[in-house]
């Protein structure tokens, strides 16, 4: 146990209701009385069961630190229950995300995505949880970007003393598993070479400068496990979640979430293969429909009190975001006419599904040098 609070967001898709559209709330009963166990416990201080999609998200605030093996197989066991309630229910998918058998220690590379943040709370303490289905972590690229680097959106970045010099990124380039530390403004231009590269460089971490908050705490981080890579095949678009910290020294909140009043366009959406705008919905509205979407995101806004969580506010339900809502099934619309042809549909190597090599295979005779 340390004095520093830790966040935990974990999550996992282990089965859709109906299809991969929402999650059952049997599921969301059962993974609340787990965790109320691990409060009992003192595993964890709070939690708050949430879902986006056919994602099941667990957020948890305690003071075991990052990597927590309490933490991580709790939130492994949840997973393993409510996949035996959803095969009982013949929910669909069930244990989707649950890519290994034995627990041995650590959450990672077994299939959930997890984003966790430990930071010394500050006299009163904000953040976001940001959860996204049907996408992958590049998703964050574009508003992690705009909210810690981008003046046009975080007015902050120009003037408040306290965030002027802006803010460190931690890149992941998640098919070479190599990462880097690089500083904004001053390397603006290479940032933006790397991350636009949205399927392969995702923002992992953002860090403070020296100034009011201490520099080896993160304020941000994105869950980047690569599902496809940990399965030795594709399994499913990696639907991402973020924690994100707010105020004093840091954006904003309104400068947080002001980047998802534009629905910029993602990969993912139907069976993984097409690119579609990112809607911003309430919780309620959090159920994947249309073409299996659009792709969605759900934003909870905590007020974190020594590592009590308190009530969440569902922050996209307001009419501030109904316009990006709008928009968003515009792009939709619009999408949806190119059918199966790119950039609706992903190019060949994004895809999750694909029959080419069948048709190949079957046209090879055929097939006439020109
Ligand atoms: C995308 C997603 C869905 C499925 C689609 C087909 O991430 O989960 O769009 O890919 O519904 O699912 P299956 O192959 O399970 O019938
Ligand atoms: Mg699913
Ligand atoms: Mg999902």
């Amino acid at each position: 146990m340390t004095e520093k609070t830790t966040i935990s967001v974990i999550k996992a898709d282990v089965g859709g209701w109906p299809g991969h559209s929402n999650v059952h709330p049997r599921l969301k009963e059962e993974a609340k009385k787990m965790l109320t166990e691990g409060l009992k416990k003192g595993t964890i201080i709070d939690f708050c069961v949430a879902h986006c999609g056919d994602d099941l998200e667990l957020i948890m605030g305690h003071k075991n630190g990052i990597d927590s093996e309490k933490v991580h197989s709790l939130a492994w066991s949840v997973f393993e229950r409510t996949t035996e309630i959803a095969k009982e229910l013949k929910l669909y998918g069930a244990g989707q995300d649950m890519l290994k058998d034995a627990f041995s220690g650590n959450i990672r590379g077994m299939g959930p995505g997890i984003a966790e943040l430990e930071f010394t709370e500050r006299k009163s303490e904000p953040f976001v949880v940001f959860m996204m289905d049907k996408t992958e972590p590049g998703a964050f690229n574009l508003p992690m970007y705009r909210i810690f680097a981008d003046p046009f959106n975080t007015a902050g970045l120009i003037i408040d003393p306290n965030i002027h010099d802006g803010f460190v990124f931690e890149i992941w380039d998640i098919f070479e598993h190599k990462k880097v530390l690089m500083s904004c403004p001053e390397e603006m231009y290479d940032i933006l070479a790397l991350i636009g590269a949205k399927s392969r460089f995702v923002i992992k971490r953002v860090w403070p400068k020296e100034g009011k908050l201490p520099v080896d705490e993160a304020v941000a981080s994105v869950s980047t496990e690569k599902l496809f890579q940990i399965a030795g095949e594709y399994v499913g678009k990696d639907d991402p979640v973020a924690v994100v910290r707010a105020q004093s020294g840091l954006p904003a909140l309104g400068e947080i979430l002001e980047p998802f009043a534009f629905p910029h366009l993602v990969s993912g959406w139907m069976r993984g293969s097409h690119n579609g705008p990112l809607m911003p919905v309430a919780q309620k509205n959090a159920t994947c429909t249309r073409f299996d979407g659009p792709p969605r995101v759900v934003a909870l806004g905590f007020q974190i009190n020594d590592a009590k969580l308190g009530e969440p506010v569902d922050l996209f339900d307001d009419v501030a975001f109904d316009h990006a809502r709008k928009k968003a099934q515009e792009i939709a619309d619009y999408m949806r006419r190119h059918g199966p042809f790119e950039p609706h549909r992903l190019p060949l190597a994004d895809m999750e599904y694909t029959t080419l090599p069948k048709v190949l295979k079957k046209l090879e005779k055929r097939f006439e040098v020109v």
